[in-house]
């Protein structure tokens, strides 16, 4: 048996739920924030767990941190305590390690202390038994969920939490000039699914203005060609290395396998969007990447998804499907072309 604490995007915790009941039969939950964070009880062991979500990671799962260690808050001083005696418990696990503490907490939580008092005496007790306290690239996180009455205090690595950002929430600093907020999706993506944008040439992106996706592949050094009908921002005519093409993409001409990278945020019926994006592959390499936003219309994403994949498997590969933290009614596919 073992417990965890799962969270999802903001309405999406049902997924989450539905997507992890399929992979661990027997699996329970309750709700600790609603539509958001839940508690799940699995009936296996904590590695076993693990494995089985790491194999076949859920869309809708932002974040998962086990819970080591359950405290009743007692609202005083001694709920710094026990935290700190967890810490010293597990010794063998920190020592030698860079360490960061995530603390996160639901309104109606009765711990007193904010993060970073929480965080500042943590820190201490990391350091006392020779642990580094980091913020970035830990090698360990010490994940802590303050619920209404209970602490859910849980260790483990980054990679096995699914983000080494506190509950999957991923900060980007927002520009002066700054387009738009969708740029944050695209940068979003490109940690998520570990690709590294100036490793490709030539980009088409699909559904483009005002140009928030394609300024960051600009200043990625590619050449960008952008298909919108609408304006794209004026800031973009300073690089040499963009093409607005303003025109439905139903009706552009482009050259054969000219790009090996495709990114489409149109925001649009998921069925249209597949079909425009099949219609357009004669313009990809072989193996070309593709980002593709996939809008949630209706009340049963599971099923939309599964619809899309099924349509845009004629033409790519999925590699995988995620809701990102800054993807809001939609999830984001990220393909291969065959
Ligand atoms: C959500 S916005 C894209 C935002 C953009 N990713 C950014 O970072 O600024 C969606 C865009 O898709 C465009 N669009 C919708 N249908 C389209 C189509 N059939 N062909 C080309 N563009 C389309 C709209 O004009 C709109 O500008």
């Amino acid at each position: 048996m073992s417990q965890w604490i799962g969270t999802a995007n903001q309405k999406y915790a049902s997924y989450a739920m539905e997507e992890l009941r399929r992979i661990i039969p027997g699996a329970s939950f309750a709700q600790l924030a609603a539509g958001e964070v839940f508690l799940m009880t699995s009936p296996i062991a904590k590695t076993d767990t693990l494995s089985a979500i790491l194999r076949q990671e859920p869309i809708f799962l932002r974040h998962i941190q086990p819970v080591d260690r359950l405290i009743e808050i007692c609202g005083s001083a001694n709920d710094l305590d026990e935290l700190s005696a967890m810490i010293r418990h597990s010794r063998l696990a920190f020592e030698g390690k860079r360490a960061a503490v995530h603390i996160r907490r639901s309104s109606k939580s009765a711990f007193h202390y904010s993060a970073s008092d929480t965080k500042g005496i943590l820190d201490a007790v990391l350091e006392e038994i020779g642990a580094e306290p980091v913020v970035q690239q830990p090698d360990i996180i010490l994940s802590i969920y303050a619920a209404a009455d209970f602490l859910y205090a849980g260790f483990g690595a980054p990679r096995d939490m699914l983000s080494d950002w506190p509950g999957g929430a991923v900060r980007f600093q927002r520009e002066e000039g700054q387009i738009s907020r969708a740029k944050f999706k695209l940068l979003e993506a490109e940690r998520s699914f570990s690709l590294q944008y100036a490793s490709f040439r030539r980009a088409l992106d699909v559904g483009a203005a005002p140009g928030g996706w394609t300024s960051l592949l600009l200043e990625r050094g590619l050449s960008v060609t952008s298909i919108d009908p609408a304006e794209m921002h004026e800031s973009l005519s300073a690089y040499p290395t963009f093409t607005h093409v303003k025109k439905n993409a139903s009706e552009v001409k482009l050259k054969e396998a000219a790009f090996d990278l495709l990114v489409c945020d149109m925001s649009w019926s998921p069925m249209l969007m597949c079909r425009l994006i099949l219609d357009l592959q004669y313009a990809l390499t072989r193996d070309a990447t593709a980002i593709i936003t996939v809008k949630l219309m209706h009340r049963k994403p599971l099923q939309t998804i599964r619809e899309v994949k099924e349509r845009l498997e004629t033409g790519f590969r999925l590699l995988k499907a995620k809701q990102l933290f800054h993807n809001r009614e939609e999830v984001t596919f990220h393909l291969q072309r065959k």
